[in-house]
């Protein structure tokens, strides 16, 4: 979604609700994607296993995203991005995940928390962090994802990119919002906050309200996706 529309969506105020910011540290994921009443997967592959199934790479999918009221889909037990980070992590099976989580919770009103995003962009401001990842340096890949705010990566996230020593690593963009595509801001965008780090591949942008509404359907995306990556299914 352009920005103008979604200024004017906001405006009218269409995009409603509210959302909570969380995080944890890393946890293995499964490797072979048995969707459960939550869509997770269970099972967890041996590394080795894993980083052969991976091309020999350490890969971490991190992410942001909110729960609670959110934009088209009403309240939501777990965020859209959320659902997607998931969803790779299972298909690539025997990688840590990582949620990049606030310390300051943002409003729990959705108008409210659009405000302060806005403000938050407006003034660069780089929110603090609950959690860092442990051991960075063991990954060589890292999928990061996130919802579109304000036409851009929401400020938690470039508090997480200025965090870690990037050298050397690849960075895999994947994100959801009012539409399907990215920010347009990734390529450059992010190496320069994120030093040292390359950014493969076009990145995948999903709109949250499908994700929500049909998560096989993101599925299907995702697995094309990762096979044009190269990842082996
Ligand atoms: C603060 C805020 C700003 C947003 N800005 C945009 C935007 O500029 N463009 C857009 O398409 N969607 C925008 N959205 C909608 C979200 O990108 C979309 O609902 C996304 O799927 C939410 O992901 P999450 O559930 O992982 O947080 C915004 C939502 C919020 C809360």
């Amino acid at each position: 979604m352009k920005r103008r529309d979604f200024i004017r969506m906001a405006g009218l105020g269409i995009l409603g609700l509210a959302f909570v910011g969380c995080g944890e540290e890393t946890k293995p994921v499964a490797s072979t994607p048995v969707p459960s009443a939550g869509g997770v997967a269970a099972g967890i592959t041996p590394s080795a296993e894993a980083a052969a199934h991976n091309g020999g790479k350490k890969i971490l999918v991190t992410y942001f995203s909110r729960k609670g009221d959110n934009y088209e889909v009403g309240y939501i037990e777990k965020g859209n991005t959320h659902i997607v980070a998931d969803i790779i992590a299972q298909e690539l099976g025997g990688v840590d995940i990582f949620e990049i989580k606030t310390v300051k919770e943002y409003p729990a009103d959705y108008r409210e928390c659009t405000e302060e995003a806005k403000a938050e962009k407006a003034r660069d401001a780089r929110p603090e962090l609950a959690a860092m990842v442990k051991d960075f340096a063991q990954y060589d890949t890292v999928f990061l994802g996130y919802p579109i705010w304000w036409s851009d990566l929401p400020m938690p996230v470039y508090t997480f990119l200025e965090s870690y020593d990037w050298q050397g690593k690849t960075v895999i963009p994947f994100c959801t919002s009012a539409g399907d595509n990215m920010t347009g801001l990734e390529d450059r965008g992010i190496p320069r906050y994120a030093k040292g780090a390359k950014i493969k591949g076009e990145g995948l942008g999903l709109r949250g309200k499908s994700v929500q509404d049909n998560p096989e359907a993101a599925r299907t995306k995702v697995r094309a996706w990762l096979k044009k990556l190269g990842y082996q299914q």
